[in-house]
């Protein structure tokens, strides 16, 4: 079994695995860690820290990291190999879903996710996250999160102004397929 991973910082003992599961993978609105690059981790946790991404747990939790105990977490997570959880239906048209992440929709101005994200949704280099396999009612909230302006990290406001596009039944769809790798 992989080792329960307690993060000791400040006064405070965190235990990421309380929420994120022993081995990473997350459940329904907590995102699967396993499998993200360490670049991505760490950029995530300074976010969470100077409240670009907003989210009160993860807040309290990377504000209490020092920039090494960062760097150790990122890459233990990186570093596991992914697992993939039990379906979920969030009622979306995964087969729809696919499609869009290949091609996009021009008339809409969506562009293929695929391009950013990897063929299969593997992730791009350090700072395109992997979207395969990750929760799929983590995946919509995300969506739904940057369309209402609430989470507002992406550089240079790359998935604001996509998902700002994206209806409801657009982000669902997205969520089954990706969620379905
Ligand atoms: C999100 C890391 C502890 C709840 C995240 C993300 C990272 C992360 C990197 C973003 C992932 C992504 O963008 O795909 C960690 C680490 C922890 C830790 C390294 C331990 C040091 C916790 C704890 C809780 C928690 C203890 C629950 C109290 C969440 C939730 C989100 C999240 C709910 C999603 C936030 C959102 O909707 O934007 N965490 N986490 N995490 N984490 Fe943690
Ligand atoms: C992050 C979905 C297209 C660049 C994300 C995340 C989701 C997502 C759910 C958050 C992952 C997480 O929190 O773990 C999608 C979907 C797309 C799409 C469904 C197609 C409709 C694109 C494209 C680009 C892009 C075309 C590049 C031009 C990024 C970047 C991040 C990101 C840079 C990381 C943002 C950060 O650092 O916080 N995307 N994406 N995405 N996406 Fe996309």
């Amino acid at each position: 079994d992989a080792p329960v991973l307690v993060f000791q910082g400040n006064d405070i003992v965190w235990a990421c695995a309380s929420c994120h599961g022993d081995h990473g993978a997350g459940a329904g609105l907590t995102p699967a860690l396993a499998g993200l690059s360490e670049a991505y981790i760490a950029k995530q946790l300074h976010d969470f820290a100077t409240g670009s991404r907003p989210n009160e747990s993860m807040r309290y939790v990377a504000s209490a990291m020092s920039a090494e105990e960062i760097g150790q977490v990122s890459a233990y997570y990186a570093a596991l190999p992914h697992v993939a959880g039990p379906p979920v239906d969030l009622g979306g048209d995964a087969a729809r879903g696919e499609a869009l992440s290949r091609t996009g929709d021009w008339k809409k101005d969506i562009p293929a996710c695929v391009t950013c994200h990897g063929q299969q949704g593997e992730g791009v280099g350090g700072h395109f996250p992997a979207l395969a396999g990750q929760q799929p009612e983590y995946i919509f909230h995300q969506l739904v999160s940057w369309k209402g302006g609430h989470r507002h990290n992406s550089p240079q406001s790359l998935m604001d102004d996509i998902a700002s596009r994206m209806s409801d039944q657009d982000m669902r769809d997205v969520a089954q397929y990706f969620g379905s790798l």
